[in-house]
């Protein structure tokens, strides 16, 4: 037997409500705040992903889809490509490529699409994956740079996420510092790393080499103690990354936007700077992030674009859908009714039937002339609808129809035309 892949799965009723809720309830959102929606493509040059995200992240150096693509032709030659495994670095690619910032202020747009990283399968974390995403970026003379859009975007989410009735989260935030500040910072830890480093577990030693701050991510509880004594990013910001996280948590604060701050959030993607979070959620186990971003002030440059300061998230959508309470909202919508033809010749009747009501914004099931009615009912009972409605020869030509309320078990007589209004959800 063939089956999906490790990593992927089949996302089946009645869950697929929950998707579909989930992503109307953020385009209302997305509306709310002037994002517009950009579709990119699944795939990219690998180049972009290894410029943009970091050749050193475990993303780019382990994690994603690549292969040769082979030409066609003389003229179209074989490319390395590579299944996306974010939507940032495509979306900048997009944003440079169109020449978004010819239009006016600030662009601020959104996605919702799969993406692919060849992690170990887990609850909560899969190969193919979906994110809810928006990033704000344009020219530093739109105020792209400015920390009200940091703040705009957090105060977003915390509105995303109560619209959908999660409350309990929790907004980790950071400074983690920008060209200026940074190396410094990295400097200080590689030396307070040095004397350290071989107490600490393999990887803690790997990343001391090749990224140091990662080391701060380090989960291996043996190494705890020693990250706790390693210098602090706060310590290093220049005057002006400093003043501008302490502009967002202010405009937080005056939003009454909850957050913790998280030294040691340093994030898996190369491009932060300054401003970087997480919302974590107790529900989600090991997996509890379901969501991050930050501000990436200079990824267009590092893609070979113009100065293009940004800031963006990516929500989890497996875990976000696997995070809400139950609702009606998220409900699948039962059948608000069953036809049931009954006698040769009666389904092009039912269709019509069908067809009128269903215009009337009915969910209606059809059954099949064949069906004894019996059948017809138990079928109409196991599907939820609410309601059968009996169509023979003597119906369609009286045009009076015998409506049987599944739920009461009573039955009435109605004209055709008073079908649609006695069938509509209260
Ligand atoms: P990220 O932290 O790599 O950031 O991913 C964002 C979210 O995607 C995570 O918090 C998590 O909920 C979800 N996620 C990541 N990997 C998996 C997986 N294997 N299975 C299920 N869910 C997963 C980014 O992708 C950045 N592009 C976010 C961003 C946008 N930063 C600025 N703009």
């Amino acid at each position: 037997m063939i089956k999906a892949i490790r990593g992927t799965r089949d996302l089946l009723p009645p869950e697929t409500a929950t998707w579909n809720y989930v992503e109307a309830v953020a385009r209302e959102v997305f509306r709310a705040y002037d994002f517009q929606e950009i579709r990119t493509p699944i795939f990219e040059a690998t180049e972009l992903f290894a410029r943009g995200v970091g050749e050193e992240t475990d993303i780019v150096s382990k994690e994603m889809y690549t292969w040769e693509d082979r030409g066609r032709a003389e003229s179209d030659r074989g490319q390395s490509l590579t299944l996306r495994p974010e939507n940032t670095a495509g979306v900048v690619r997009a944003y440079i490529e169109h020449k978004l910032w010819e239009r006016p202020g600030v662009t601020k747009l959104f996605y919702i699409g799969p993406q692919f990283r060849r992690e170990r399968p887990q609850k909560g974390r899969y190969r193919q994956f979906y994110q809810i995403g928006a990033e704000v970026i344009g020219p530093t003379s739109a105020g792209s740079e400015s920390p009200a859009r940091d703040a705009e975007v957090l105060e977003m989410l915390a509105a995303l996420l109560d619209r959908l009735g999660i409350n309990d989260w929790t907004l980790q935030l950071n400074s983690v510092g920008c060209a200026n500040d940074r190396p410094k910072y990295i400097e200080a830890l590689r030396e307070a790393l040095k004397p350290v480093v071989r107490q600490m577990c393999f990887d803690c030693q790997r990343r001391a080499e090749t990224n140091p701050l990662r080391v701060l991510d380090c989960k291996v509880p043996e190494d705890q103690p020693i990250i706790e004594k390693l210098p602090r990013m706060s310590a290093y910001l220049d005057e002006s990354c400093r003043q501008h996280f302490d502009e967002v948590k202010s405009i937080l604060d005056a939003c009454g936007v909850a957050y913790v701050l998280n030294e040691r959030l340093v994030r898996g993607l190369d491009y932060y700077t300054r401003t970087a979070f997480e919302f974590t959620h107790g529900a989600l186990g090991a997996q509890n992030a379901i969501l991050g971003g930050g501000r990436y002030d200079g990824l267009s440059e590092a893609i070979g674009g113009p100065k293009a300061p940004g800031i963006g998230f990516a929500i989890g959508e497996d875990r976000l859908v696997m995070s809400i309470p139950e609702t009606e909202a998220s409900a699948v919508r039962k059948p608000d009714a069953y036809i049931a033809p009954m006698g040769a010749g009666m389904n092009k009747e039912a269709a019509r039937l069908a067809r009128d009501l269903r215009r009337n914004d009915l969910v209606i099931e059809l059954g099949d002339e064949t069906f004894r009615l019996k059948k017809s009912l138990e079928t109409a009972s196991k599907l939820g609808a609410r309601f059968a409605i009996i169509l023979g020869e003597n119906e369609a030509k009286s045009g009076q129809f015998a409506v049987k309320d599944l739920g009461k078990g009573e039955q009435v007589t109605l004209p055709r035309e008073e079908l649609s209004d006695y069938l509509q959800p209260k």
